[in-house]
């Protein structure tokens, strides 16, 4: 039996770890060829190195998604390779909860440029390839903290509702080339950026957060996601099984959205 993505072409930025790298692993599974691109260059080799193992097919690129020729080169790099770009996955970002009393415009801007410009400089940069595909697909990755305001994320939340919107306008534009454009909203998901933006590995399991999130219900599936949790809606997205599906916000947060 043909698997999902048989025969096409996916390119996920962000793929050495967390969401990205699950992503990567769903679609690859499903039999798209991978283009994991990412920053940092030795998490992003072990990670291709471990799905390669798996018998997955995939290459690496490392690229900045703040920097336009490092994107350029990493879209060259896919089609050198396989010739087209079917799936875009725009993953990479940085978390922040600078309060606006600390926030340059440097910074502001620095946050922006990896958290919502980067999408739209991937998505040019593909999109020539993109037109050629029978069914590409656009997913950016945005967060609950799109759709809601949050303390001291100003700067990353104003990027991700960006995103919202930009995925949105991206679905208008693309739609009559055939192309879709999805974003997903995670919520809390257990990965490095969590980790770094709540203190501590295991600041999840902690007295606080159990109580206020899981034991008064506003969690109400009562635990903090997987990066697998949010790859299968990836793929969803991805796959022909959303072909009528464009310029929406899948929310994948347990619920968190759906309580006060
Ligand atoms: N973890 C959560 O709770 C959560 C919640 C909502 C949304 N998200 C979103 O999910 C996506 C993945 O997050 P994650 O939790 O897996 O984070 P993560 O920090 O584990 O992974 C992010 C990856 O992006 C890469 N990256 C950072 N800056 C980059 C740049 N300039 N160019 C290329 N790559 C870069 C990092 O090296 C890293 O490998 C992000 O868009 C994030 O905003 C995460």
């Amino acid at each position: 039996m043909s698997k999902r993505l048989s025969g096409r072409v996916a390119l996920v930025t962000g793929a050495a770890r967390g969401i990205g790298l699950a992503a990567a692993k769903r679609l690859a599974e499903e039999g798209a060829k991978v283009l994991m691109s990412d920053i940092d260059a030795d998490v992003l080799a072990e990670a291709a190195a471990g799905l390669e193992a798996q018998g997955l097919i995939v290459q690496a690129a490392v690229c900045d998604v703040a920097d336009p020729q490092s994107v350029a080169a990493m879209v060259d790099k896919a089609v050198a390779a396989w010739g087209r770009i079917d799936i875009l996955i725009n993953n990479a970002a940085i978390s922040d909860d600078t309060p606006i009393e600390q926030l340059s415009d440097a910074h502001w801007r620095h946050v922006l440029s990896i958290n919502l410009d980067s999408a739209l400089h991937v998505a040019k940069a593909a999109l020539p390839y993109l037109k050629q595909s029978p069914s590409g697909s656009i997913v950016n990755i945005a967060s609950v903290q799109g759709i809601r305001g949050q303390p001291h994320a100003m700067a990353y939340a104003t990027a991700k509702g960006g995103l919202v919107n930009l995925t949105r306008c991206m679905a208008v534009d693309f739609g009559p080339f055939g192309i879709r454009a999805n974003a997903v909203a995670p919520g809390y998901i257990d990965t490095r950026m969590a980790e770094q933006k709540l203190g501590t590995p295991h600041e999840h399991q902690t007295d606080w957060f159990q109580d206020i999130y899981f034991k008064y219900g506003r969690m109400p599936l009562r635990r903090a996601g997987k990066p697998q949790d949010v790859a299968g809606p990836i793929l969803f997205l991805a796959s022909d099984d959303s072909l009528y599906v464009t310029g929406t916000v899948l929310v994948v947060d347990g619920g968190f959205t759906a309580t006060y």
